[in-house]
């Protein structure tokens, strides 16, 4: 390695960072919009857009905002959107979810509508939807109160035709149970979806950086936490490999890595252990928050902390980017 790179002074690195024009071409790392997934947070009513107070820019719109919003999204060449639904009522079995004139089976039909060139890409949950704020329906398991995991398939299976008969391209399981992605396949393709991917939530730590997200779904666990079925933080990374593998055999098309910045390293592993597979990076509601908090008392460029942000987890190896400056991303680019 020594001998074939040499060593000051015939070496200066210098000489390829002396003008924009020679860092042009020495660039490895592009930003591109199509890249892009922009997560909105949708929920009843009319004339509906209420600001997130821990996420200033980000709303929870009604449906009519909803396409005039996609419009514009489209229009900025982003490549998908990633629905929320906030449903009106809540209850113990997210039975929102499960209805196909629900607010996530309406939104389906009013991006589809509005922008058809836009993946429409939906986040399959219950914590949005349920009245305990947990990821899928409870039962008691050793004495505490636990999601079922597989109860709670039958429900994602349930969950993810409403969400393929709505016209999603692309659904999203971020529920962290086990079996999920082979539950969701074999209910697809026994109802004639076999056509229809999954980009799956599959390396998901439990952690604090989602808490303006739950501020902005109202998805907030009512008690406990969701330790049992996210990940640990401190577990060994490999972990993550096990995950991804797992939901490989299980039929993702696509696998994502969330949160983004505190995990780059896992990331990169994925990455390199996959390197078929496509990536997905979730630029998280905590990462959106902090960086704007400081960006509002003058403390950070906005602009610039975001797009080296971006271009971080590009190198660490995902080639899809969900990120709340979506849109500002595609004007700045
Ligand atoms: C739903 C879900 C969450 C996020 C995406 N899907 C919240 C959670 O797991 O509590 C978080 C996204 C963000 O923080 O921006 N399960």
């Amino acid at each position: 390695m020594q001998n074939f790179l040499g060593h000051f002074p015939q070496v200066r690195m210098r000489r390829l960072r002396q003008n924009p024009i020679i860092r042009k071409m020495v660039q490895a790392y592009h930003l591109r919009p199509e890249q892009l997934i922009l997560p909105l947070f949708i929920r009843e009513g009319r004339g509906v857009k209420h600001e997130i107070s821990s996420m200033p820019g980000i709303y929870q719109m009604s449906l009519d905002i909803l396409a005039e919003e996609v419009r514009c999204v489209e229009s900025l060449g982003i490549g998908g959107v990633l629905l929320f639904g906030i449903p009106e009522k809540k209850d113990e079995m997210g039975s929102d979810a499960l209805s196909s004139r629900g607010i996530i089976a309406r939104g389906i039909e009013t991006v589809k509508k509005n922008a058809p060139n836009l993946l429409c890409v939906t986040d399959l949950c219950f914590c949005e939807y349920t009245s305990h704020g947990h990821c899928g329906c409870l039962t008691e398991i050793a004495g505490r109160t636990d999601v079922d995991n597989d109860a709670t398939l039958k429900m994602i299976q349930q969950q993810a035709l409403v969400h393929a008969r709505a016209g999603a391209d692309l659904l999203a399981p971020s529920g962290m149970m086990d079996g999920m992605i082979s539950a969701m396949r074999t209910a697809l393709d026994a109802e004639g979806f076999s056509h229809l991917p999954i980009m799956s939530y599959a390396v998901k730590y439990a952690g604090s950086f989602y808490g303006p997200f739950r501020d902005a779904a109202e998805s907030a666990p009512q008690s406990g936490d969701r330790r049992s079925y996210q990940m640990d933080p401190a577990a060994l990374s490999e972990t993550a490999l096990r995950e991804t593998a797992l939901d490989l055999a299980e039929g993702a098309d696509i696998v994502m890595v969330k949160p983004a910045l505190a995990y780059l390293d896992i990331l990169r592993l994925v990455r390199e252990h996959f390197p078929g597979v496509p990536l997905a990076a979730y630029n998280v509601s905590g990462e959106y928050s902090m960086v704007k908090a400081a960006a509002q008392r003058g403390w950070l460029d906005e602009k610039s902390v975001v797009m080296e942000s971006l271009l971080g987890m590009s190198r660490a190896g995902a080639g899809i980017l969900i990120t709340y400056w979506a849109k500002n991303v595609a004007e700045w680019i």
